[in-house]
């Protein structure tokens, strides 16, 4: 069935403003963690586990509704992906926490939204470990992530969101969760809407690698990077590529990011493969790599114009990587004609 069109995005007044707050907020805490050290890093996302070579192969076959831009036609794109933490400090694996994928396509046509970068030839999608946020909204996100102190900061975040949210809110973030056993086998979710042509659509990473019964999390403070080091130089890994289509503003909501989107009521929608291929990240090109990717700028809004972001926290973070890449001075797009020898 075609997915509807009825989606849309609600921009509260004064928004623009709020979110350039928000930026310099999450800005201060990346100046503040940066003066300690001697290394510039993301403001969030800042311990990154590995930088690898990727190919990202679009599926023959797919429905008409879905082959807009890149999956208009079977083609394979090379891609440069880094799997991070998502915390503000490179912390030890064990401690658990968000864990992420943001990958970057290359040689990508179109003209892309972010002015001045129309016509870079990436596209880049990021992912989480989650289908949903604890948060609604940036007002949320941003309140929680820059808290300093919760002492002094809970009773301004209760002020501001209400009781009854920041309960809820510091239930789901203290609630125990899995540990991670591999970034290899879990599976990745963009928790956020882009437009697809005329559609709205959230994507997902459905890993082919399973855990065997039983597979405990390592023991090691970077047993992540261990784990998918040994794994990537045995042979290939391999992500499905899904996407799930907007059906109506309650099950499937544009601006609420607490909300996952059922497959039942959003049925997913395979489109492509993500292949790693075999890769010594230890190699002396591998380590050249890792050092490139992580100075890379992965960015939702670096997109062609049919696949923008949606909803007020991908505005948000419009705001925020731009502050955050700045800082760090991050490489311009890349073309593909990089060499690591
Ligand atoms: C659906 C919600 C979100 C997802 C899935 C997400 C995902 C990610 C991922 C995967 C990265 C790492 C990119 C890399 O490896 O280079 C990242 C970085 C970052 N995120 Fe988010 N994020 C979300 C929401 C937000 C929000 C609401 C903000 C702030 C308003 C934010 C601020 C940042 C910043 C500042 C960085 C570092 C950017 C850079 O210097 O490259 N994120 N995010």
């Amino acid at each position: 069935m075609t997915p509807s069109t009825q989606w849309k995005e609600n921009i509260e007044p004064g928004e623009v403003a709020r979110l350039e707050k928000y930026g310099e907020a999450i800005h201060a805490l990346q100046i503040k963690r940066d003066s300690q050290g001697s290394v510039k890093r993301r403001a969030l996302h800042a311990k990154g586990h590995m930088g690898l070579k990727a190919e990202f192969t679009v599926l023959p076959g797919l429905p008409d509704y879905a082959q807009v831009g890149i999956f208009a036609q079977p083609a394979t794109y090379q891609a440069y992906v880094r799997f991070s933490n998502g915390g503000s400090t490179v912390d030890d694996d064990r401690q658990g926490g968000t864990r992420a994928v943001a990958v970057k396509l290359l040689g990508v046509g179109g003209k892309k939204i972010i002015p001045g970068l129309e016509n870079a030839s990436t596209q880049d999608f990021l992912l989480i470990g989650a289908p949903a946020l604890p948060f609604k909204n940036a007002d949320e996100f941003v309140s929680f992530v820059t808290m300093a102190n919760p002492l002094f900061d809970l009773p301004k975040i209760i002020l501001k969101i209400g009781l009854g949210r920041t309960q809820a809110i510091l239930k789901i973030v203290k609630s125990p969760k899995p540990p991670t056993i591999s970034l290899a086998t879990m599976r990745y979710y963009s928790a956020a809407a882009i437009q697809f042509g005329p559609y709205a659509a959230r994507y997902t990473l459905k890993p082919q690698a399973m855990d065997t019964p039983g597979a405990q999390p390592g023991q090691t403070p970077n047993y992540l990077a261990e784990d998918l080091s040994a794994r990537i130089k045995q042979g290939p890994l391999a992500f499905d590529f899904a996407v799930q289509f907007f059906v109506e503003e309650a099950q499937t909501p544009i601006e609420d990011f607490s909300v996952a989107w059922k497959e039942e009521v959003a049925p997913l929608v395979t489109l492509a493969r993500l292949t790693l291929p075999q890769q010594d990240p230890d190699s002396a090109p591998g380590r050249k790599l890792y050092e490139f990717v992580e100075k890379l700028s992965f960015d939702i809004w670096h997109a062609p114009e049919e696949f923008r972001p949606l909803g007020n926290v991908m505005r948000a973070r419009g705001v925020a990587y731009k502050a955050s890449v700045k800082e760090r001075q991050a490489l311009p797009e890349p073309d593909g004609s990089e060499k690591f020898e």
